[in-house]
């Protein structure tokens, strides 16, 4: 079996269901349930007896002794992150909490664990790592871009607080040998995603019609790519990838935000006839540190695992509007409370500022 952690966000609930789907090996399933766990998530894995979920924090090193003991994982696969930049940027502390002190903790139970297997064991457990583009920096409009042997530049507390985890892993390979591997990854979208974040914000904002924020100018560059290539990505980096490497996981589908929203509002507008969404944007204050340009250049997990994405950014977008569109009832429950907080401090100290 192998332990998913943080499987009750956007991602790791999105890898939890495919992993269920897709072979026989049971996961244990750890997540602290933080404002972006949710166990609606995991709805499709209910009843499943190969799927064991445990409400708790990777920080907490009794717990992880413990469940590592009691079942005995062949692989662990760290999702479990603070993970959006604009909160990091009002309180990075909890960043620092989970991202560095935890994953250290997470590190050190599992080398311990590890470090007791017996041989054939070690030698094939995993450590798999999920991390983001975002450790690299702002890229300018014709730099070439992100390889694996870019130099590490992170500009917002939450990129610096995932670089440091990743350092962490590294550190422990080379000095421990614990079996590691690292996946660097551009934006997701798909289902399931907590509306914080570009592509399900704009989807709520557009059908409550409540303006559509851009940022700044709106010419700020993602590389997009569906979570459903993701999680293929990262079964074959875990399945295959060299132990101590890093792959770099991207969609080739670079676009400005302003074109994400308006492909979305054209999406919207075929989904639900008569509306222009596209009325409803607005420009709104920049975020402070802004990263200008990320892009990926997947060669080596291309070139090495023979991973490719399956959806080009239309065909993901389809799939996503038309998840939401038929789980309103998700939306309404992740939009209640602690959500609406988050809205009223992010975007009220935007106002009136293009
Ligand atoms: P998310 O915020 O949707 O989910 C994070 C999950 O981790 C939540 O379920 C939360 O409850 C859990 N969690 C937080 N702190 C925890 C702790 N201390 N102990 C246990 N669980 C904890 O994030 P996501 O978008 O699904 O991202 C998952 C991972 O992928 C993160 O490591 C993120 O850095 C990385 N990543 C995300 C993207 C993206 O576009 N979303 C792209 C590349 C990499
Ligand atoms: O690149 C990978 C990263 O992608 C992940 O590591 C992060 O966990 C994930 O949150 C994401 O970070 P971004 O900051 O790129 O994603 P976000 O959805 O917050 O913003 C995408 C772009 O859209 C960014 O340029 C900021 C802009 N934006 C965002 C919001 C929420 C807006 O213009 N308006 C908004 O309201």
């Amino acid at each position: 079996m192998i332990l998913v952690t943080g499987g009750a966000g956007f991602i790791g609930a999105n890898f939890v269901l495919d992993w269920l789907a897709s072979g026989d090996e049971p996961v244990l399933n750890l997540d602290k349930l933080t404002y972006a766990g949710n166990l609606g998530n995991l709805a499709d894995a209910a009843g499943n007896p190969r799927h064991q979920f445990v409400r708790g924090d990777i920080g907490d090193r009794e717990l992880l002794r413990r469940l590592l003991a009691e079942h005995r994982p062949r692989a662990v696969v760290n999702f479990a992150a603070e993970s959006h930049v604009d909160r990091s940027i009002h309180g990075p502390g909890d960043f620092i909490q989970t991202n560095v002190v935890g994953s250290f903790n997470l590190l050190e139970e599992v080398r311990a664990y590890w470090g007791a297997l017996p041989e054939g064991e070690r030698e094939s457990f995993r450590f798999l790592h999920v991390s983001t583009d975002e450790v690299y920096g702002s890229l300018g409009a014709a730099d070439p871009a992100f390889c694996e042997t870019t130099a590490y530049a992170p500009n917002s507390p939450y990129s610096a607080s995932k670089a440091a985890s990743d350092h962490l892993v590294r550190a422990y390979h080379h000095t421990y040998g614990l079996p590691t591997l690292t996946t660097n990854c551009s934006n997701n979208y798909g289902p399931r995603q907590f509306p914080e974040k570009l592509v399900p914000l704009m989807f709520h904002h557009a059908i409550t019609g409540k303006p559509l924020p851009i940022y700044g100018d709106g010419k700020n560059v993602r590389d997009w790519l569906y979570v459903g290539d993701h999680c293929s990505a990262i079964r074959a980096v875990l399945d295959r990838g060299r132990v101590g490497e890093t792959y770099n996981i991207g969609g080739k589908s670079e676009k400005t935000n302003l074109e994400v929203v308006h492909a979305l509002c054209a999406a919207l507008g075929e989904l639900r006839p008569g509306i222009d969404y596209t009325r409803q944007i607005s420009f709104v204050k920049d975020r402070p540190g802004h990263d200008r340009r990320y892009a990926i250049d997947s060669t080596k997990i291309e070139s090495e695992l023979g991973w490719r994405p399956r959806e080009s950014f239309d065909s993901g977008l389809a799939k996503t509007l038309a998840w939401y569109l038929a789980h309103e009832d998700w939306i309404g429950a992740v939009t209640s409370g602690e959500y609406q907080q988050w809205v009223d401090l992010n975007y009220a100290s935007r106002k009136g500022a293009a």
